[in-house]
């Protein structure tokens, strides 16, 4: 197959996070060659949670994988796609196995498959397993069914040690097979995406999907009111410069190496 050219977009937050990823996709595939799409959608119900009908809507608009964070059940009526094996979403690999949902998915029709675990550090609100164990089984699992997988370690947490360490970790224990470790959950893109020893793509923070003018997608006087009054008050999704971040990937699936890794931004007009 060659070299793949992916992007993988941050957590979708709200109305203004999906029609901002209808747009970013358009873009991607049009100016930037890209074949695959993967979104964390953790956030796309109003900010926390994901319905099946957002779910198809997401497919629809060019989502070719989606996962989700710790928000992944929130809204339990998805639990019937993660369930559905033709279905390509996942929910955290790092959870009960009695949880509902699959722990890994392929992406599109392509060897790319793509697995999300939990951070640890820093984590008040998402209890989970050791997500370095977690990667071990899952990768192994991978292998097992499709020998010939390209993996992407998506790990959604709050500290930037951690998501690096896995970065380092994949290269060590799953070099060749692990191609890539991204980041989400802080809905910050961070600015220190590169290859590690030129094979395996690394970023710390994918960003999101959501209006950049706001607290994480968020409206910044409601939570200027919680963080500055502390006053408990719901913290509305906002809809103002909805912007798309994320990353580029080119993959070797044939040598099952990164080629390369690209932040982007994307601020449609209007
Ligand atoms: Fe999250
Ligand atoms: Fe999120």
């Amino acid at each position: 197959m060659g070299v793949t050219t992916i992007a993988f977009l941050g957590d979708v937050v709200g109305t203004p996070g999906r029609r901002v990823f209808r747009r970013a996709v358009q873009d991607l595939r049009d100016v930037h060659g890209v074949e695959l799409v993967i979104v964390n959608a953790e956030n796309s119900k109003n900010g926390s949670g994901l319905t099946p009908d957002q779910y198809h809507e997401l497919r629809e608009a060019g989502a070719d994988a989606i996962t989700l964070g710790d928000h992944w059940a929130k809204e339990s009526k998805i639990f019937q796609v993660l369930d559905d094996p033709k279905e390509p979403a996942c929910r955290p690999a790092n959870l009960s196995s009695r949880a509902p949902g699959k722990r890994w998915t392929m992406v599109g029709n392509s060897p790319v498959a793509v697995v999300t675990v939990l951070g640890r550090l820093y984590n008040i609100t998402m209890p989970s397993n050791d997500p370095f164990e977690c990667v071990d089984s899952v990768v192994a699992e991978i292998v097992a069914a499709r020998p010939d997988a390209s993996v992407i370690v998506e790990v959604h947490a709050e500290a930037t040690s951690e998501k690096i360490a896995m970065a380092w970790y994949c290269l060590k224990q799953w070099g060749g097979r692990v191609v890539a470790v991204v980041g989400s959950h802080t809905h910050v893109q961070t600015a220190d995406a590169r290859l590690l020893d030129g094979r395996l793509a690394a970023m710390t923070d994918l960003g999101m999907c959501g209006s950049r003018r706001s607290v994480l997608g968020r409206d910044v006087d409601k939570v200027l009111q919680v963080m500055v009054q502390q006053r408990p008050i719901a913290m509305d999704v906002c809809d103002m410069e909805a912007t798309a971040t994320g990353c580029i990937l080119k993959i070797d699936t044939d040598a099952r190496r990164a080629v390369s890794i690209a932040p982007f931004s994307v601020t449609p007009p209007g």
